[in-house]
């Protein structure tokens, strides 16, 4: 069989004047020539950044992965793209992740890679990387940064952002001071790495492994644990064979690798987050995945993954009860994977969860000991949510899963913190808190505040949750009953929009039901008088965001980005 022309080619091929430019100008770092010789070039997509706490360490990984390049006969560069650290960029990060998928497409597509080792860690930076390399469709590996040890406080462990939004908490209902609460800072990030709970970072990068395209390991590999490394130098090799054999991001990516990982997200708990990433990833690969898919496949698998916030343990945790391959084999015994996908090490998902052993039996649950027994997430409609809405059953309580009761409404995120702490608020615990103008075109961006803090004077009684609707979203390491995505959202004039103080609201996840209990007439009578908000477009970014982005249960990617995939060369300047 003729070998396939290596795309790298295109600049680095030719004998002549054009030949001479592109390969010269490389020299001047110290380039050797077997690096034109026609082998593989392999680009290092880097998202290390002091800024991003969380991936501050990929470098000593991208180091890793060229040496695993070298070894099996490639060449790589490293090439930097913007990152964003959720606890850190304002005001959220989710605004951005469109736009580093931006930066990635267009560095693959301009630049003369063969195949692409993607190296992430915070939440959005796994889906926008994947998402630009999606685009271009060339042979493509994620290495994960890996969680961070466990949280450590006065001798018990502490998980990153489930402890905050619980001792914040503590802290408004008077049982802690404002002096133990800032003492926990230190403690609970104590190591190189990202969020170690089963938060969205966690779980993109399970994600990664159960979607086959990371290699085993990948998900749960404490970041400080050496055996990360040899997992990069794993995935220079690999990705350097990919190339040769031509395995692009396609050929992994298939409607059943969607699948997999839909009900990997069930098994582990994992993040809310996870739909709307996954919707983008499937729409810039041409995949079919709709909302309702995360009901119906991922409805009748349990969450056995015991790991806040759903459960009561950590990622290094779960690392050494056996990780990822033991849900996945767990999954595979029940029926609930496809085993026979192919992942980027060659080999299928049944083979590599095969002769694995779980140590841990009370953090990787046995099927029918699962935490919930119907994990994953569920997705309700009615008329408050006609094109649907998610709630995370594993981290909601029970009693409030089919509820009705008196809407408390927030205008905006501003008026809920202008309110909550008023004690004349009227609001009871059965009352329903409603928060509108946070979806992907109101704030903009859709930041993670639906899991709203409950009022003080509320919380002191010793109640801990209550059902709280928006159009946002909430981080993966939140919890509680808290519907979020809704859509469309309030800005765009969905229904959500019309709700008022005093109306009531019912949810009944049994039915898979959301609704706002007054009559049609009524719905379209406030319909008719309803003022869009102003646009908040305070840059030039911001407004292309706000003309271009789609709603949550497409996956809130722009409208002009799942466009062209593919990375044919078509022109040059010299
Ligand atoms: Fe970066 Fe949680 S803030 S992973």
């Amino acid at each position: 069989m003729a070998k396939k022309k290596l795309r790298s080619s295109e600049w680095f091929g030719s004998l002549d004047r054009d030949g001479f430019l592109k390969r010269s100008w490389m020299r001047n770092q110290g380039t050797p020539d077997e690096a034109f010789d026609g082998r593989p070039i392999i680009g290092i997509c880097n998202t290390a950044s002091e800024l991003s706490p969380c991936n501050s360490h990929l470098g000593e990984f991208a180091d890793k992965v060229k040496r695993g390049v070298l070894e099996a006969g490639g060449y790589p560069f490293e090439f930097p793209v913007m990152s964003v650290g959720e606890s850190v960029v304002k005001p959220t990060a989710m605004l951005f992740r469109n736009l580093i998928s931006m930066d990635v497409e267009e560095s693959i597509r301009a630049n003369p890679l063969d195949g692409v080792v993607l190296l992430v860690g915070c939440d959005k930076t796994t889906p926008a990387l994947v998402m630009g390399a999606a685009s271009c469709d060339i042979p493509t590996i994620v290495v994960s940064g890996g969680p961070m040890l466990n949280g450590r406080f006065k001798g018990g462990t502490l998980g990153s952002g489930t402890d905050v939004w619980r001792f914040a908490e503590e802290v408004k209902a008077g049982e802690i001071s404002v002096e133990e609460f800032l003492s926990a800072e230190s403690g609970m990030h104590r190591s190189n790495g990202s969020c170690m709970t089963m938060g969205t970072a966690s779980s993109m990068a399970c994600m990664m492994e159960a979607l086959g395209i990371a290699l085993p390991g990948n998900g749960t590999i404490p970041a400080v644990d050496a055996r990360r490394k040899v997992l990069a130098q794993h995935s220079g090799r690999r990705i350097v064979e990919m190339v040769h054999q031509d395995i692009k991001l396609s050929d992994i990516l298939t409607r059943g690798a969607f699948e997999n990982a839909i009900r990997t997200i069930a098994a582990i708990g994992g993040s809310t987050n996870a739909v709307i990433h996954l919707q983008a990833i499937a729409k810039r690969l041409g995949v079919p995945l709709s909302l309702d898919d995360w009901d119906t496949i991922g409805r009748d698998i349990p969450t056995i993954v015991n790991l806040m916030p759903a459960g009561k343990y950590l990622m290094e945790d779960f690392h050494y009860a056996g990780g990822l391959q033991v849900v996945n084999q767990v999954l595979l015994a029940h029926h609930k994977l496809t085993g026979y996908l192919p992942t980027v090490n060659g080999k299928t998902v049944s083979e590599n969860c095969q002769n694995v052993v779980n140590y841990d039996e009370d953090v990787i649950r046995p099927w029918d000991a699962g935490l919930t027994a119907n994990g994953g997430i569920a997705v309700l409609k009615g008329n408050l949510a006609p094109n649907g809405c998610v709630i995370k059953p594993s981290a909601a309580s029970p009693e409030l899963m089919n509820h009705k009761g008196r809407a408390v409404v927030f205008e905006t995120i501003e008026d809920y913190h202008e309110k909550i702490e008023n004690p004349d608020l009227d609001i009871d615990e059965n009352c329903i808190m409603v928060l509108k103008n946070c979806g992907p075109r109101g704030y903009p961006g859709m930041p993670e505040v639906g899991n709203m803090g409950l009022p003080p004077k509320i919380l002191k009684t010793g109640i801990t949750d209550m059902v709280r609707i928006s159009d946002a979203r909430m981080s993966g390491t939140a919890y509680g009953t808290v519907v979020l995505h809704v859509a469309p959202e309030a800005a765009i004039g969905g229904p959500l929009a019309l709700v008022e103080n005093g109306d009531e609201i019912e949810i009944n996840l049994d039915e898979r039901r959301i609704e706002l209990l007054i009559s049609d007439d009524e719905l379209d009578a406030r319909r008719s008088k309803w003022i869009a908000p102003p646009p908040v477009m305070e840059t030039g970014y911001q407004r292309l965001y706000h003309n271009h982005v789609e709603q949550a249960d497409q996956g809130c990617d722009w409208d002009i980005l799942a466009s062209k995939r593919g990375v044919a060369v078509t022109r040059d300047s010299h």
